[in-house]
């Protein structure tokens, strides 16, 4: 590899693991199974040592990811949260036994073997023996305060009377949900119609964040711990500490080994990569860590993790079954997905039935044929994947698994676009999947927000012919809507589940179609679902246009000269006004009084006085919709919103309890931090 090529690869996966860490820690949607990722982390790793004049202090070797959300007030960690490495053999686990033993300079440690609970991780602060913060991990050096949240979870001790406790202390662990719970939360998610978490560990981290305690009481997290820190120290064995842990009124798990050696540590994850499946919680390894803590001090850290500890993580568990047959599925964006129907078997706890096949060159690739004895394994999703075939199983007459040629909900015939693995209907206009996607984006929380009528509702009234286009909500009466009624089938269980329209349903839906009403202009723009024009654009063209009108007529010489409006949206956008359908669309939705026009005060309120300035809006305000005023103000009056403080901030808009990390920051680097009527004063003038 010649240097140039080494730093494409170095930045490349750079990238792609800033990329994968924002969907990790921020969606909370791996894209990437965690063997996965590793791989692609140490091979930057490597690259960084062999080249390391390509050194970015920004690198993801060096900084572990962040979950960060601009909801919550932050705080930085005493000490910071740091993340483990990973090993995933036998042989790993020695090269890290002799890298201790030689630090050391001894042969005389022990290690304790936890499980490796698969869940999210909290710092939990105490003073005066009392629950004073709970913090998430964050980036690790400071993270979300969610101390309200953790409160709710009956397993952690809000005061700690034991004598023997210290006044302060800081006590980590990891939040999470049973197998139970998280089934039945999902359960309860497809029936409101929201997409289900993808595993348990997702959704432990997602409740963490709801900005309502009474609603993460009613999910029933846990919380096990796995750490002590005390100033000074007052136990030297952290076996021992664990047990003081439990003694003081926290969730301790039992599965816990003091060893000697590190074939006994093996022994330990043995036992545990079968055991796994009866446990009531998914693990997803085992943590290894020297037991004294003045040999843990010795040992020390690296940037990221600490010599003293290790994680050895199960490879994702597998089951062999036969495949039955392919369904294939189209999205809601028109993508044909291919699905495995199977002899249903048991992988990691539940009975699973199918899988998902990706697409075509996957099918290709595994060469698969019909009544095949395939491997099924568990990645991040619910919904397991084939990796491998038993070929020496395959029957002489099996047919080879075809992909379709037509579309098997409206039958056009399908495309695929040179260079992209997805098959896909074109006709977007009269394929049913797709005409319900576009009706489940116009009423979604960031468009029309009509929450009353979540997917299976749509669903329904699509079923019905009530519902063809996002027009026809406005037409809906109260005698069509009420006693409607329709059996859907809850995907994870197989099971089926009646949704009725009674009176207050009816109402509710009615009410929310009808307040949708008042939702300003950008958002409408945004909800009519043109390709390109997302959130940002959509506020970028009615800032500047004001009106649809205004848009429709516009060249596309008028469009690119609108800052940040490039040539492949203004296309999208000329295309879109083009087609005689959605100029009858704009006509019936305007008839109806949707806002499709910036509002005369909006644009009162107009003027270019923070053009050029980046602001970041911190802290609490009156009520989430304030704070969202506020962040509109500073676009209408020309100024860009940041998350984040740097030397390019121009001033800070700081509510209550503003984040104390940014606060800090902003005076080290001499920023105005101004309050909400100081702003209020500002654009006045
Ligand atoms: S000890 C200095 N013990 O794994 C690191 N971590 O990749 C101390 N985890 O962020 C961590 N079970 O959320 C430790 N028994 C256990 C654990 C555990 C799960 C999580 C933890 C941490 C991540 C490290």
């Amino acid at each position: 590899m010649t240097s140039e090529q080494a730093q494409e690869r170095i930045e490349f996966l750079r990238k792609e693991l800033h990329r994968l860490n924002y969907h990790y820690y921020v969606l909370n949607k791996p894209l990437l199974s965690d063997f996965e990722y590793d791989k692609l982390l140490k091979e930057l790793e490597t690259l960084e040592k062999q080249y390391p004049q390509f050194f970015d202090e920004n690198s993801p070797t060096v900084r572990v990811g962040s979950d960060i959300n601009n909801e919550f007030e932050q705080r930085p960690h005493q000490y910071p949260m740091l993340s483990l490495t990973n090993t995933y053999s036998y042989e790993e686990l020695r090269d890290f036994d002799v890298r201790v033993s030689k630090i050391l300079g001894t042969n005389a440690y022990q290690y304790v073997c936890e499980l490796k609970y698969d869940g999210t991780s909290i710092s939990l602060i105490y003073e005066n023996r009392r629950l004073t913060y709970a913090v998430t991990r964050g980036d690790g050096e400071k993270g979300d305060i969610v101390t309200a949240n953790v409160k709710t979870i009956p397993t952690v001790p809000l005061v700690v009377e034991h004598p023997q406790a210290p006044e302060n202390f800081e006590v980590r662990g990891e939040i999470m949900l049973n197998r139970i719970q998280f089934e039945k939360l999902n359960r309860e998610r497809i029936e409101n119609g929201e997409e289900p978490f993808a595993n348990p560990r997702n959704a432990a981290a997602g409740t963490l964040k709801l900005l309502k305690s009474s609603e993460v009481a009613k999910r029933k997290l846990d919380c096990f711990v796995y750490y002590l820190l005390t100033d000074p120290v007052i136990e030297n064995s952290h076996f021992k500490s664990i047990q003081l842990l439990r003694e003081w009124g926290f969730h301790v798990q039992p599965y816990i080994a003091l060893c000697s050696n590190i074939d006994e540590v093996y022994a330990f994850i043995q036992h545990w990569e079968k055991a796994r499946e009866q446990l009531p919680f998914d693990i997803d390894g085992v943590v290894v860590k020297i037991d004294d803590i003045r040999q843990q001090q010795q040992l020390g850290f690296t940037a990221k993790s600490p010599r003293w500890a290790i994680a050895y993580k199960f490879k994702a568990e597998q089951a062999i079954t036969r495949l039955i047959s392919v369904s294939f599925q189209v999205g809601r964006t028109g993508t044909v997905t291919p699905v495995a129907n199977l002899d249903p078997v048991v992988l990691a706890g539940t009975t699973v039935k199918r899988a998902s096949l990706h697409n075509a060159d996957q099918i290709a690739l595994l060469d698969l044929h019909y009544d095949d004895y395939v491997v099924i394994e568990k990645g991040g999703e619910i919904i397991p994947k084939i990796v491998d075939v038993d070929i020496d199983k395959r029957s002489s007459n099996s047919k080879r698994v075809e992909f379709i040629t037509h579309c098997p909900e409206c039958g056009t015939q399908l495309q695929r676009n040179d260079g992209e693995a997805r098959y896909f209907c074109p006709n977007e206009k009269g394929c049913p999947p797709q005409l319900k996607g576009k009706i489940e984006h116009f009423i979604s929380r960031k468009a029309m927000n009509i929450e009353s009528l979540g997917e299976g509702k749509v669903e329904l009234l699509f079923d019905k012919g009530l519902v063809r286009s996002v027009a026809d909500l406005y037409e809906l009466t109260y005698e069509q809507l009420f006693g409607l009624e329709k059996v859907i089938e809850d995907p994870l269980q197989g099971k089926v589940k009646k949704i009725s329209f009674k009176e207050k349903t009816v109402e509710n839906i009615l009410k929310g179609i009808e307040s949708s009403k008042q939702v300003p202009f950008e958002r409408v723009l945004f909800a009519l679902g043109i390709r390109y024009v997302g959130e940002t654009v959509a506020r970028r063209l009615t800032s500047h246009f004001k009106s649809i009108d205004a848009l429709q007529k516009a060249t596309f010489e008028d469009l690119i000269s609108v800052p940040e409006i490039g040539e492949v949206i203004a296309q999208s956008i000329i295309e879109w006004f083009s087609d005689p359908d959605n100029i009858k669309l704009v006509d019936r939705l305007k008839s109806y009084g949707i806002q499709l026009q910036v509002k005369q005060e909006h644009i009162a309120k107009q003027s270019d006085i923070l053009a050029g300035k980046n602001i970041v809006v911190t802290g609490s305000y009156a009520t989430p919709d304030r704070r969202k005023e506020i962040e509109e103000l500073v676009i209408l009056h020309g100024g860009k919103l940041t998350d984040n403080v740097s030397s390019k901030t121009s001033f800070i808009i700081a509510g209550e309890n503003p984040g104390p990390s940014k606060i800090q920051k902003a005076n080290q680097l001499n920023i105005p931090v101004i309050s909400e009527s100081e702003f209020l004063e500002l654009i006045k003038n």
